[in-house]
């Protein structure tokens, strides 16, 4: 079934980018960025596997010269990266009016995004996203950047893609894992604004995981159509754009005490979601039958690691880090209802202990 691929526009205030979404999108990928305008002096820049995965279908689609390959992975999210990637620029004659294309999972659409936001002082961005996650969420909204020794995502800008490219069929080849991984934000995405999406990943679980084009690209169209209506209203996290870490105030912790290893970054969201929708029925925001529904759901996506000799007190310590601190306050997003939030800004280290307590952490 080849169906039109799905259009949706993001007007940021740094800039708009138009992402395309449908499957063997890939395939016309020339075409597209043609008619779009976008330079034709344009530099690949993928990872081996990915390229040795999809870069001969690509490749014929795009045209032109070899990719430039940087190894991926999140330890290779640095600026080493980027430096190596501004001499691969230079080299291949890139000028202020060529225009880079990024293509992998979130880790090369953070790294190359943020080599193009900076390059010459910037440079045209594509995303070909090739994760569940970095389609669904990465590679939409603008944010790119690298990590520092000291801690992750400490460096970036605000970088919108002219154009993103979302092929569902380059998920064929995505570990299961990796794709559960995505899975967590289009559940985080259902939380925060769609049962009806929420509804369809419980009802459709075996299509989506056969990445059944049928039931995937829809829930795929329907995540992008949330994140780009976010962003479009609030770019830079000013209030809206805080429902998207929904789910992020504990993840982010659990993926910092365990040193980023243990977990995917959606199964530490998973856990998050757990988290808020606890501390929503504790405070009477959320009805405990919506809660066993998100947890019933999450169960049923697979097992996530375990949490069990984690440390509250460390958790809790990470959680004041996070820069979604701000002026001390920690902004927390809940779900009072599938589909709904609110953020509260009087979440106690008591309160926050009983929920960590409950999801199962070492006292
Ligand atoms: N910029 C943002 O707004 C934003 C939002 C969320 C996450 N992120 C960042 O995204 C990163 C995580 O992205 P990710 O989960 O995509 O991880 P990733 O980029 O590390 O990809 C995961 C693994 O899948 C492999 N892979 C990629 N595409 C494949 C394919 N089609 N088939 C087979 N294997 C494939 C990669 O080689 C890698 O080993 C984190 O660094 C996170 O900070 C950024
Ligand atoms: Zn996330």
């Amino acid at each position: 079934m080849v169906s039109e691929p799905v259009r949706i526009d993001v007007h940021a205030g740094s800039g708009a980018s138009t992402i395309w979404i449908g499957d063997g999108v890939g395939d016309r990928a020339g075409t597209l960025l043609d008619a779009h305008h976008i330079s034709s002096r344009r530099l690949v820049i993928s990872s081996p596997l990915i390229w040795r995965l999809h870069g001969e279908r690509l490749a014929r689609a795009l045209g032109g010269a070899d990719p430039i390959l940087v190894p991926d992975g999140e330890r290779f999210k640095n600026l080493q990266s980027v430096s190596k990637i501004y001499d691969a620029l230079v080299r291949a004659g890139a000028d202020r009016g060529s225009a880079i294309v990024a293509v992998g999972g979130g880790v090369i659409g953070d790294t190359v995004g943020f080599a193009a936001a900076t390059f010459l002082r910037g440079v045209t961005l594509v995303h070909v996203p090739t994760t569940l996650l970095a389609q669904v969420d990465s590679s939409i909204g603008g944010k790119v950047g690298v990590n520092l020794p000291l801690g992750k995502n400490l460096v970036g800008a605000f970088h919108q893609p002219a154009v993103v490219l979302i092929d569902p069929l380059l998920l064929s080849t995505l570990p299961r894992r990796e794709f559960r991984s995505g899975l967590y934000e289009v559940v985080k995405y259902g939380m925060i604004a769609s049962r009806d999406l929420f509804d369809r990943v419980s009802s459709n679980t075996k299509a989506i995981f056969a990445r059944d084009p049928r039931v995937l690209a829809p829930a795929i169209v329907e995540s992008c159509r949330i994140k780009a209506d976010v962003v479009s209203k609030d770019e830079r996290e000013g209030g809206l754009r805080r429902i998207l870490n929904y789910g992020h105030t504990v993840g982010h912790a659990l993926e910092s005490v365990t040193k980023y290893r243990r977990f995917r970054h959606g199964e530490a969201i998973a856990y998050g979601m757990l988290a808020a929708a606890d501390l929503a029925v504790s405070r009477g925001a959320l009805a405990e039958r919506e809660r066993q529904a998100l947890a019933r759901l999450i169960a049923q996506l697979g097992p996530l690691p375990p949490v069990v000799d984690l440390p509250i007190a460390d958790v809790l310590e990470a959680m004041t880090r996070d820069k979604k601190v701000v002026d001390g306050t920690l902004h927390f997003v809940i779900a009072i209802q599938i589909g709904a939030t609110m953020t509260i800004d009087d979440v106690t280290e008591e309160e926050m202990r009983e929920v960590l307590a409950r999801l199962g952490l070492t006292r």
